[in-house]
């Protein structure tokens, strides 16, 4: 609930106070329109049965009630296009706040909240909150003044028969009530199986490719049938505890129309006069604000439940908005320097935070090494030592636990990080590409390239022998995710976007496991050739890094177990000579 205030409250932007002063003044109209009819009507029934025969009043009534029929029907479209303008308005100012706030997340405050929780923030959250904006420009203020409005109405028309609205009012208040306490917290509950059901979605779209290729389809299915049958269980259940709302609803109106009707003719044989004269278009008038009062108490039912979803939805948006983001500028970082691309571990620890977001044991420990300006440098060891944490930090995608990496001398986390990460390209094994062109691909790297930097970068990366190939050349279209690319030449588009950006540091992690050897051996002498960056090269394989200048070796408990050139290896690291061997057999060539 607070949540939801503090939403609104920062949500509301000044520029939109004139349109929801309008939404609120022609919500007003509205219901003076709708309280004042019934009150006019009772005008021409008590002129028609006063037997005066005064029908030039009766037809001027009839007119005034088209002409206000007419405004209503004006104040109302105003008033829904105010409030769909505010609430839509509103929401995708909200949205691309959240959005903005993402793209600033660190890697480890992604791994805390998780991508599927992320998603259905932006996607499903915002859109309750959207709801409620509406309900609130339409409906959260109309309907307590509608209940006001008609029951003061009601009062004034007759004050005798106001007793049996108060108890209807009274009946129905409590009954809804208790009925709304009910379901409120099962709508919560639906909200949260109904994420369930979009997080399995958006896994098993995204991961398509997997689950056909392990053929676990039968498996995927079973799960979305968990999660479905899950979802469809509360929203019967929701459905059962609103279930008796309509029938206590009608029941208590049409028990407290008879009553009214009851009473009434009661009263008329008691009445005299003008009160006699007028007690038809008293009931008229009474039947119309009862109607009114139920049903702006059900609305407000309505509201209530809407209110408790999107606090639920409010309570997660503002998780995220709130998300401290724990990778950020110093407060004086240092910028605009020439980078020679010098790097230094030193004394390096690094554990990913657990579930809890507290620190948990070490991943890497320990390390300490320099690696040469313009200098290529492998990094190897199994599966799960710590090669990609290890070279993660370079680029403070996440922070060293202990000790400092620093370039050129000067610790990352003193470094501007839009300059420190223009300055580093990093690609991995299966880097995104995204819908567009091959040109489009490598121009992300950097914006403003001209078609030779792009040609540049492809022939070195060696992406424009199938760019040339291919039907358009780098203007051929290429897919979402690079589906109609072959693996090999994801990696080679992949490393030609790293390369445009004439980065001082390249990191390759494991980018050419999906070329063949040849390729890989062209790719890295057009590298050295270059002689502009420092190039740290992440691999599997021992031919991938033996030519390198130094190799860093990693042993399986994140230490570093071995550091220098292919031949000290063999003599110094044990991990080294057993991956060696593994690969090698005995021979040592
Ligand atoms: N985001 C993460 N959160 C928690 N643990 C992680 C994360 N990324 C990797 N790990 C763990 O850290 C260890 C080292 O992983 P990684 O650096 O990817 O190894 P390598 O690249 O050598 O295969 C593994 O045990 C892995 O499970
Ligand atoms: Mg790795």
């Amino acid at each position: 609930m607070k949540s939801l205030l503090t939403l609104y409250k920062r949500a509301f932007k000044r520029k939109y106070l004139v349109h929801a002063i309008l939404a609120i003044l022609f919500m007003i109209g509205d219901v003076g329109i709708a309280l004042a009819i019934p009150m006019i009507t009772k005008g021409i029934f008590t002129e028609i049965n006063s037997g005066r025969n005064d029908l030039s009043y009766v037809y001027q009534t009839g007119l005034l009630v088209v002409g206000i029929a007419i405004g209503a029907v004006i104040t109302t479209i105003l008033n829904n296009f105010f409030s769909q303008y505010l609430s839509t308005k509103i929401t995708a100012d909200l949205r691309s706040e959240l959005f903005r706030k993402v793209q600033d997340l660190s890697f480890s405050n992604v791994d805390k909240i998780t991508s599927g929780a992320l998603m259905t923030v932006i996607a499903n959250d915002t859109g309750q909150i959207q709801q409620l904006l509406l309900m609130s420009f339409r409906a959260i203020l109309r309907n307590p003044l509608t209940l006001v409005g008609a029951l003061i109405m009601a009062y004034i028309t007759n004050a005798d028969l106001f007793l049996i609205i108060l108890i209807a009012v009274l009946i129905l208040g409590v009954s809804i009530f208790f009925i709304i306490t009910r379901a409120a917290r099962i709508f919560v509950k639906l909200q949260e199986k109904n994420d369930n059901l979009n997080e399995k979605l958006i896994e098993s779209i995204s991961g398509a490719r997997e689950i056909k290729v392990f053929g676990s389809e039968k498996a995927d299915r079973d799960q979305f049938k968990i999660v479905n049958d899950e979802y469809t269980n509360v929203v019967i259940t929701a459905n059962k505890r609103m279930a008796l709302m309509d029938p206590i609803i009608i029941l208590t109106s049409n028990l407290a129309i008879g009553a009214v009707l009851l009473t009434a003719s009661y009263l008329v044989s008691v009445y005299t006069g003008e009160a006699r004269v007028a007690m038809v278009g008293t009931i008229s008038a009474y039947i119309s604000y009862l109607q009114q009062i139920i049903m702006s108490l059900m609305m407000l039912s309505m509201v209530a439940i809407s209110i408790s979803r999107a606090a639920v939805s409010a309570d997660r948006i503002m998780l995220v908005l709130k998300t401290k983001i724990d990778i950020a500028n110093a407060k004086e970082p240092q910028t605009g320097f020439e980078m020679r691309g010098d790097i230094e571990f030193r004394n390096v620890s690094f554990g990913y935070a657990d579930e809890e977001g507290t620190a948990g044991s070490n991943t890497i420990e320990g390390i300490s090494l320099k690696i040469k300006s313009q200098s290529v440098t492998g990094v190897i060891g199994s599966t799960g030592s710590g090669k990609t944490t290890l070279i993660q930090l370079i680029p403070r995608l996440y922070d060293v636990t202990q000790g400092q990496v620093l370039i050129d001398g000067i610790d990352v986390r003193d470094i501007d990080l839009r300059f420190l990460r223009e300055n580093i390209s990093f690609v991995t094994q299966d880097s995104l590409i995204f819908s567009g062109t091959l040109a489009s691909n490598i121009r992300q790297g950097k914006e403003d390239s001209t078609e030779e930097d792009i040609e540049a970068a492809a022939v070195a990366s060696l992406a424009d022998e199938f760019a040339k190939k291919a039907e358009h050349g780098y203007e051929s279209e290429v897919t979402q995710g690079g589906t109609n690319l072959s693996g090999g030449q994801k990696q080679r588009l992949s490393l030609a976007r790293a390369l445009i950006r004439k980065p001082k540091i390249l990191i390759l992690d494991d980018a050419f496991s999906a070329v063949d050897a040849k390729t890989e051996e062209k790719i890295k002498e057009n590298l050295v050739k270059q002689k502009q960056q420092t190039t740290i090269i992440v691999a599997q394989k021992i031919t991938s890094v033996r030519n390198c200048d130094n190799i860093i070796v990693l042993n399986n408990s994140g230490h570093l177990d071995g550091y220098g050139s292919h031949e000290e290896l063999l003599k110094t690291s044990e991990v080294y000579r057993e991956i060696y061997v593994s690969q090698f057999g005995g021979n040592h060539e």
